[in-house]
């Protein structure tokens, strides 16, 4: 619910357990008021007050008690005397950076039509603009909010409209930016490596400039675009937590600035840097959108509001993912050593062991033999599948599995067909040598002729075979913007647009293709990309023990039927590590589920496992995979973890417990399964407990668990509410 208090000019977003408010001050500004724990009103006297500080800019003559810089702002621009973080930098044609925007009109209406180009979440409530003006320059920006029904979050983003007849350049244009009131905070952040993705870091924020960004061209693994801001005494059931999540996949920046009254700037959006932007005369940047939760619940409310949120609003409808496949992949099997009789004697073992989709990863194309050349060349490797593709895709079919297959649109290879015929699809700075990475190359995706040539060359592919299933994948990251067919620099968001539209064409064409994304793993995981791509793999790293910490960060943002987690072989491909079959499923198993090994060459006694695995898998699957997510806390949460799943009708709990390395003599391990319902009775095997005990006392893990490597699923059922 959105409405304006028109006495007071303020605005109130009323969400579901939360509001969020601003108003327009006496001079036009936007003032932040509010945002938090739902509240029936603000009376004015407890809103910042006009007051003198010093030393500090003013509105106009005789205007001192209102100095910009420490008032809570909706918007910040730059070179009127906030000399706080600016979110918006707009270059007038006279060179000039000064942006004074003031209110001009506002419309709450409902609307859901798309946002251009750019993803964009579903299926909103409300929707509010508020366009401002520049005082002096016929430049207008409209910030926009949209809220949804029965859910904490809401969204926020511009659009700049220059009609002041002469070039923009756009120095910053973040979609948000807010202030909140002055209090001790934490961050909460997700940031890692290659094969390390989505650490959580937890930090106090003290005065100055906590910044993270991205110009890497994707959202990376070393950043996620993601932020929480944490109440001192917040933990994973309790507690405030204000979050910020991007709906996008490109260059990104956020920071937030402890100012000298203490008081928090949070602001996120693409990435300024090198940027690249400008605005022709009479023309529009829409940016994309941040959403905005609020939870009261700790971390594992925030979590549980994301998951909400990105099911809800964010994921396409894709009707094969209502019950993610089993798959196995070649990749780790194989990598390029295989042929058609290899694939098959892997999909079939695969199959009698319950696995539902076969996928063919790197290697199928051009002369791909290994990893330096024939990106770019999206036709048949003759030489390793001699019968070709279609008729290996119709021998999967025929055993009734599903098939996919990888590919990498984004790149060229230096040695390929592509890049013989068109060098200058590939982006580099004309005169210097072009940086490798993987050797290999990125494609000039501002342009639509290249996203169309690489469109008209993966549609042959695609129309000769009945795909199921597509992995998309990005093996680097993006430098030297320079586009060698407009021999001009290009803007990573231009590129990014050519990614989405390239994503969206396939997307019209194939509407029964689920499509799966991927960067080097999690690369390139976020919002945006789940906006198109209803699954990602979450890390190129298959080891459990790695697994466990990758997966409880990434779990933060994303649902679990969103994260690929494959059952790898041993040793550990990554860290040579072995561990158990049973560990191997219990770590995949909360999540969307696959294999990434030659089943073929397992023994008779694995196989059985791996059946009894996938039987369980499909016995719980919609239950689990739609399910509500908790992370439980343990004493030791570097050497045990849990989590838990409590289906959406609370009839079902699946409890997943692991322990890395058993101790002598440990001490019990007493698990509270936090977010179970106190007034009910429950039942495991063939004992009962209630819910208060479960949550209060906790249940004792069996001490059988004190071993190296261990884990348990354990299944709940709800005997009774009382
Ligand atoms: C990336 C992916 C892997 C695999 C290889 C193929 O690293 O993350 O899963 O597809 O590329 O080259």
């Amino acid at each position: 619910m959105i409405n304006f208090i028109s006495s007071q000019k303020v605005f109130n977003l009323s969400l579901k357990d939360s509001s969020y408010m601003f108003k327009v001050d006496d001079f036009g500004n936007l003032e932040h008021l509010y945002w938090g724990k739902k509240i029936n009103g603000l009376n004015p006297n407890n809103t910042y007050p006009y007051l003198n500080r010093g030393y500090s800019s003013n509105h106009h003559q005789g205007s001192r008690n209102d100095t910009i810089e420490h008032k809570p702002l909706e918007i910040a621009t730059y070179g009127n005397g906030d000399f706080r973080e600016s979110s918006l930098i707009l270059q007038m044609a006279d060179g000039t950076y000064i942006n004074d925007l003031k209110y001009e009109s506002h419309r709450i209406y409902s609307d859901n039509s798309p946002n251009q180009g750019l993803p964009t979440s579903r299926n909103k409530e409300m929707s509010l603009e508020v366009t401002l003006k520049d005082a002096y320059e016929e430049v207008y920006v409209h910030l926009y909010y949209h809220t949804y029904e029965g859910l904490d979050s809401l969204s926020r983003h511009l659009e700049i409209d220059n009609r002041s007849g002469q070039e923009l350049r756009v120095e910053k244009a973040l979609s948000m930016s807010l202030d909140l009131p002055n209090q001790s905070y934490d961050a909460l952040t997700l940031s890692g490596m290659w094969a390390q993705e989505r650490n959580i870091d937890r930090f106090p924020l003290s005065r100055g400039t906590h910044s993270i960004n991205s110009h890497r061209g994707a959202s990376s693994h070393y950043t996620t675009p993601f932020l929480g801001v944490l109440d001192k005494s917040t933990n994973y059931h309790q507690g405030q937590v204000h979050s910020l999540n991007f709906v996008y996949s490109g260059s990104f920046e956020y920071h937030c600035e402890v100012d000298s009254i203490e008081s928090l700037r949070i602001q996120m959006g693409i990435q300024s840097l090198n940027s690249n932007l400008s605005i022709k005369p009479n023309h529009k940047l829409m940016t994309p959108e941040v959403i905005l939760t609020y939870s009261d619940k700790g971390i594992n409310g925030m979590l549980q509001a994301h998951h909400n949120f990105v099911n809800d609003h964010i994921l396409p409808a894709t009707p094969l993912f209502k019950k993610p496949p089993i798959l196995i992949n070649n990749w780790e099997a194989t990598y390029f050593d295989f042929d058609q009789d290899k694939l098959l004697e892997i999909a079939k073992s695969a199959k009698e062991v319950g696995v539902e989709l076969f996928v063919l990863d790197d290697g199928w194309f051009g002369n791909r033999n290994d990893d330096t050349t024939s990106l770019g060349d999206w036709f048949l490797n003759k030489e390793k599948l001699p019968q070709g593709l279609k008729m290996l895709s119709d021998q999967i079919h025929n055993l009734d599995m599903k098939f996919g297959l990888w590919i990498e649109p984004e790149m060229i290879s230096m040695k390929s067909q592509l890049y013989q015929e068109h060098p200058e699809y590939l982006l580099r700075e004309g005169k210097r040598t072009p940086t490798p990475s993987r050797d290999q190359y990125v494609l000039d995706f501002s342009s639509s002729e290249v996203v169309r040539a690489i469109y008209e060359m993966l549609v042959k592919v695609f129309d000769e075979l009945d795909l199921d299933y597509v992995k998309w994948d990005m093996n680097r990251p993006i430098v030297q913007s320079y586009s060698m067919i407009t021999k001009a620099p290009i803007a990573n968001f231009d590129y990014m647009k050519g990614f989405y539209s390239l994503i969206a064409m396939l997307q019209e064409r194939y509407p029964k293709i689920l499509f799966e994304a991927c960067a080097g793993g999690g690369g390139r995981f976020d919002w945006g990309v789940l906006n198109y791509f209803p699954q990602v793999w979450t890390s190129d790293n298959t080891d459990a023990i790695e697994r466990l910490k990758i997966q409880e960060g990434s779990v933060l943002i994303f649902p679990q039927k969103t994260m690929g987690a494959h059952v790898s072989d041993i040793p550990n491909h990554q860290t040579g590590r072995e561990t158990p079959l049973d560990l191997r499923f219990a770590v995949a198993a909360p999540f969307n589920l696959g294999y990434e090994l030659d089943l073929s060459k397992q023994d008779a006694r694995s196989l059985e496992k791996v059946k009894d695995h996938n039987q369980w898998y499909k016995t719980y699957r919609e239950e689990t995979q739609n399910g509500r997510f908790t992370i439980l806390e343990s004493n030791d949460p570097k050497n045990q973890k849990a989590w838990m799943i409590e289906s959406l009708d609370g009839k079902l709990i699946t409890l997943y417990v692991y322990q890395v390395l058993a101790s002598a003599n440990a001490p019990l391990w007493r698990l509270r399964l936090n977010g179970l319902n106190i007034n009910a009775r429950y039942k495991i095997d063939d004992q009962i407990y209630s819910g208060s005990e479960l949550v209060h006392f906790g249940l004792l893990i069996p001490v059988d668990m004190n071993k190296d490597f261990a884990s348990k699923i354990i299944t709940i059922t709800l005997e009774e509410e009382v």
